[in-house]
Protein backbone atom coordinates (compact mmCIF):
# COMPACT_ATOMS: atom_id res chain seq x y z
CA UNK A 1 0.00 0.00 0.00
CA UNK A 2 1.52 3.45 -0.61
CA UNK A 3 2.49 5.40 2.18
CA UNK A 4 1.73 8.92 2.43
CA UNK A 5 4.22 11.77 3.51
CA UNK A 6 3.21 11.60 6.87
CA UNK A 7 3.45 7.52 7.79
CA UNK A 8 6.72 6.77 5.41
CA UNK A 9 10.20 6.48 6.92
CA UNK A 10 12.30 9.91 7.00
CA UNK A 11 14.16 10.69 4.49
CA UNK A 12 18.37 11.05 4.72
CA UNK A 13 19.84 13.80 2.65
CA UNK A 14 23.50 14.48 2.26
CA UNK A 15 24.24 18.17 2.11
CA UNK A 16 27.22 19.77 0.83
CA UNK A 17 28.30 23.13 -0.33
CA UNK A 18 31.01 24.37 -2.89
CA UNK A 19 32.66 26.40 -0.90
CA UNK A 20 35.03 25.79 1.99
CA UNK A 21 35.34 29.44 3.63
CA UNK A 22 33.89 29.53 7.05
CA UNK A 23 31.61 32.33 5.81
CA UNK A 24 30.14 30.88 2.82
CA UNK A 25 26.21 31.99 1.31
CA UNK A 26 26.31 28.22 0.11
CA UNK A 27 26.94 26.76 3.37
CA UNK A 28 25.42 29.46 5.25
CA UNK A 29 22.36 28.39 2.84
CA UNK A 30 22.40 24.73 3.87
CA UNK A 31 22.08 25.64 7.91
CA UNK A 32 19.31 27.46 6.98
CA UNK A 33 17.90 24.08 5.07
CA UNK A 34 18.60 22.04 7.98
CA UNK A 35 16.30 24.25 10.06
CA UNK A 36 13.45 25.06 7.25
CA UNK A 37 13.06 20.89 5.97
CA UNK A 38 10.17 18.85 6.71
CA UNK A 39 9.53 16.42 9.74
CA UNK A 40 10.18 13.52 7.25
CA UNK A 41 13.52 14.99 5.66
CA UNK A 42 17.01 15.12 7.49
CA UNK A 43 19.96 16.98 6.27
CA UNK A 44 23.46 15.91 7.44
CA UNK A 45 26.27 18.62 6.58
CA UNK A 46 29.15 17.60 4.67
CA UNK A 47 32.17 19.72 4.98
CA UNK A 48 34.57 19.02 2.06
CA UNK A 49 37.72 20.94 3.58
CA UNK A 50 39.64 17.42 3.99
CA UNK A 51 38.73 16.31 0.55
CA UNK A 52 41.90 16.34 -1.99
CA UNK A 53 42.02 17.32 -5.53
CA UNK A 54 41.06 14.07 -7.28
CA UNK A 55 44.09 12.17 -8.45
CA UNK A 56 44.00 8.52 -9.72
CA UNK A 57 46.91 7.51 -8.51
CA UNK A 58 45.60 8.31 -4.80
CA UNK A 59 42.42 6.86 -5.77
CA UNK A 60 44.28 3.66 -7.02
CA UNK A 61 46.24 3.55 -3.91
CA UNK A 62 42.47 3.47 -1.90
CA UNK A 63 40.48 6.75 -1.45
CA UNK A 64 41.63 9.17 1.28
CA UNK A 65 39.53 8.93 4.60
CA UNK A 66 37.77 12.47 3.90
CA UNK A 67 37.03 10.78 0.56
CA UNK A 68 35.67 7.33 1.77
CA UNK A 69 33.11 9.05 4.26
CA UNK A 70 31.88 11.15 1.63
CA UNK A 71 31.29 8.93 -0.33
CA UNK A 72 30.31 6.40 2.27
CA UNK A 73 27.74 9.47 3.57
CA UNK A 74 26.22 10.00 0.04
CA UNK A 75 25.54 5.53 -0.45
CA UNK A 76 24.07 5.96 2.43
CA UNK A 77 21.90 8.93 1.97
CA UNK A 78 18.86 8.64 0.35
CA UNK A 79 19.54 11.97 -1.58
CA UNK A 80 22.26 14.67 -2.10
CA UNK A 81 21.45 18.48 -1.99
CA UNK A 82 24.50 20.55 -3.59
CA UNK A 83 25.02 24.04 -2.73
CA UNK A 84 26.82 24.95 -5.19
CA UNK A 85 28.72 28.95 -5.99
CA UNK A 86 29.40 29.90 -8.98
CA UNK A 87 32.68 31.00 -10.13
CA UNK A 88 33.29 32.83 -13.75
CA UNK A 89 29.84 31.39 -14.85
CA UNK A 90 30.48 28.19 -14.15
CA UNK A 91 30.66 25.07 -10.98
CA UNK A 92 33.50 25.74 -9.21
CA UNK A 93 36.53 23.80 -8.73
CA UNK A 94 35.53 22.77 -5.19
CA UNK A 95 32.11 21.45 -5.77
CA UNK A 96 32.96 19.50 -9.40
CA UNK A 97 36.15 17.97 -7.20
CA UNK A 98 33.84 16.35 -5.03
CA UNK A 99 31.38 15.04 -7.79
CA UNK A 100 34.29 13.42 -9.75
CA UNK A 101 34.99 11.46 -6.37
CA UNK A 102 31.56 10.69 -5.83
CA UNK A 103 31.68 9.65 -9.44
CA UNK A 104 34.14 7.18 -8.96
CA UNK A 105 34.09 3.63 -9.58
CA UNK A 106 31.92 4.51 -12.63
CA UNK A 107 29.34 1.22 -12.31
CA UNK A 108 29.37 1.25 -8.91
CA UNK A 109 29.82 5.10 -7.82
CA UNK A 110 27.54 6.33 -4.57
CA UNK A 111 26.36 8.74 -7.50
CA UNK A 112 24.77 6.34 -9.45
CA UNK A 113 20.66 6.20 -9.30
CA UNK A 114 21.00 9.12 -6.18
CA UNK A 115 17.82 11.45 -6.40
CA UNK A 116 19.72 15.03 -6.41
CA UNK A 117 18.88 18.47 -5.97
CA UNK A 118 20.72 22.10 -6.31
CA UNK A 119 20.61 25.22 -4.91
CA UNK A 120 23.20 27.82 -4.86
CA UNK A 121 23.59 31.47 -3.76
CA UNK A 122 25.82 34.35 -5.03
CA UNK A 123 25.94 38.34 -4.22
CA UNK A 124 25.32 38.83 -7.83
CA UNK A 125 22.02 39.15 -10.07
CA UNK A 126 21.44 36.00 -11.03
CA UNK A 127 21.95 33.49 -8.02
CA UNK A 128 24.35 30.78 -9.79
CA UNK A 129 21.99 29.98 -12.65
CA UNK A 130 24.97 29.21 -14.47
CA UNK A 131 26.79 27.43 -12.59
CA UNK A 132 23.94 25.29 -11.82
CA UNK A 133 23.35 24.92 -14.79
CA UNK A 134 26.48 23.42 -15.87
CA UNK A 135 26.51 21.79 -13.26
CA UNK A 136 23.52 19.31 -13.98
CA UNK A 137 25.45 18.24 -17.15
CA UNK A 138 27.85 16.00 -14.21
CA UNK A 139 24.63 14.16 -13.22
CA UNK A 140 24.18 12.82 -16.83
CA UNK A 141 27.30 10.84 -16.52
CA UNK A 142 26.94 9.62 -12.49
CA UNK A 143 23.82 8.85 -13.91
CA UNK A 144 21.98 10.56 -11.38
CA UNK A 145 18.68 11.85 -10.67
CA UNK A 146 18.68 15.84 -10.51
CA UNK A 147 15.43 17.23 -9.71
CA UNK A 148 14.30 19.47 -12.55
CA UNK A 149 11.81 21.83 -11.18
CA UNK A 150 11.81 23.69 -8.93
CA UNK A 151 14.92 26.23 -8.96
CA UNK A 152 16.06 27.60 -6.05
CA UNK A 153 18.63 30.72 -7.34
CA UNK A 154 19.29 33.06 -4.13
CA UNK A 155 20.54 36.24 -5.96
CA UNK A 156 21.77 39.46 -4.01
CA UNK A 157 22.74 36.85 -1.39
CA UNK A 158 24.85 39.78 0.67
CA UNK A 159 21.01 41.05 1.26
CA UNK A 160 19.89 37.71 2.83
CA UNK A 161 21.88 37.18 5.52
CA UNK A 162 22.81 38.21 8.65
CA UNK A 163 26.13 39.02 9.94
CA UNK A 164 26.42 35.66 11.72
CA UNK A 165 24.61 33.83 8.42
CA UNK A 166 21.34 33.31 9.32
CA UNK A 167 18.99 33.40 6.31
CA UNK A 168 16.84 36.26 7.23
CA UNK A 169 14.61 37.15 3.75
CA UNK A 170 11.46 35.75 4.38
CA UNK A 171 10.71 35.33 0.85
CA UNK A 172 13.86 32.93 0.42
CA UNK A 173 13.12 30.98 4.31
CA UNK A 174 9.75 30.60 2.44
CA UNK A 175 10.97 29.41 -1.10
CA UNK A 176 13.78 27.20 0.56
CA UNK A 177 10.66 25.50 2.98
CA UNK A 178 9.00 24.59 0.01
CA UNK A 179 11.78 23.32 -2.66
CA UNK A 180 13.08 20.88 0.17
CA UNK A 181 9.12 19.90 0.06
CA UNK A 182 9.90 19.51 -3.39
CA UNK A 183 12.80 17.37 -2.70
CA UNK A 184 11.20 14.95 -0.63
CA UNK A 185 8.46 14.18 -2.94
CA UNK A 186 11.55 13.77 -5.54
CA UNK A 187 13.20 11.22 -3.54
CA UNK A 188 9.99 9.22 -2.71
CA UNK A 189 9.71 8.63 -6.93
CA UNK A 190 12.71 6.74 -6.68
CA UNK A 191 12.16 4.68 -3.53
C1 LIG B 1 33.12 34.72 -8.04
N1 LIG B 1 31.82 35.17 -7.86
C2 LIG B 1 30.88 35.01 -8.86
N2 LIG B 1 29.54 35.22 -8.61
C3 LIG B 1 28.63 35.01 -9.60
O1 LIG B 1 27.42 35.18 -9.36
N3 LIG B 1 29.02 34.61 -10.86
C4 LIG B 1 30.33 34.39 -11.17
O2 LIG B 1 30.64 34.01 -12.27
C5 LIG B 1 31.30 34.60 -10.14
N4 LIG B 1 32.62 34.38 -10.38
C6 LIG B 1 33.51 34.32 -9.33
C7 LIG B 1 34.83 33.87 -9.54
C8 LIG B 1 35.68 33.72 -8.47
C9 LIG B 1 37.06 33.16 -8.70
C10 LIG B 1 35.28 34.10 -7.19
C11 LIG B 1 36.21 33.94 -6.00
C12 LIG B 1 34.01 34.59 -6.98
C13 LIG B 1 31.39 35.67 -6.55
C14 LIG B 1 30.87 34.55 -5.68
O3 LIG B 1 29.49 34.37 -6.00
C15 LIG B 1 31.01 34.91 -4.21
O4 LIG B 1 32.39 34.96 -3.88
C16 LIG B 1 30.28 33.96 -3.31
O5 LIG B 1 30.24 34.51 -2.02
C17 LIG B 1 30.92 32.57 -3.30
O6 LIG B 1 30.12 31.65 -2.59
P1 LIG B 1 30.32 31.36 -1.02
O7 LIG B 1 31.78 31.13 -0.75
O8 LIG B 1 29.82 32.60 -0.31
O9 LIG B 1 29.46 30.18 -0.74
Amino acid sequence: MPQSPQTAAPLGVLAFAGSLRAGSYNRALLRAAQELAPEDLSLTLFDLIEVPLYNGDVEAAGDPPAVAAFKAAIAAADGVLIATPEYNHGVPGVTKNAIDWASRPPREAPLGGKPVAIIGASPGATGTARGQSQLRQAFEFTNSFAMPQPELLVFRAHEKFDEAGRLTDEATRRYLKSFLEAFAAWIRRFA
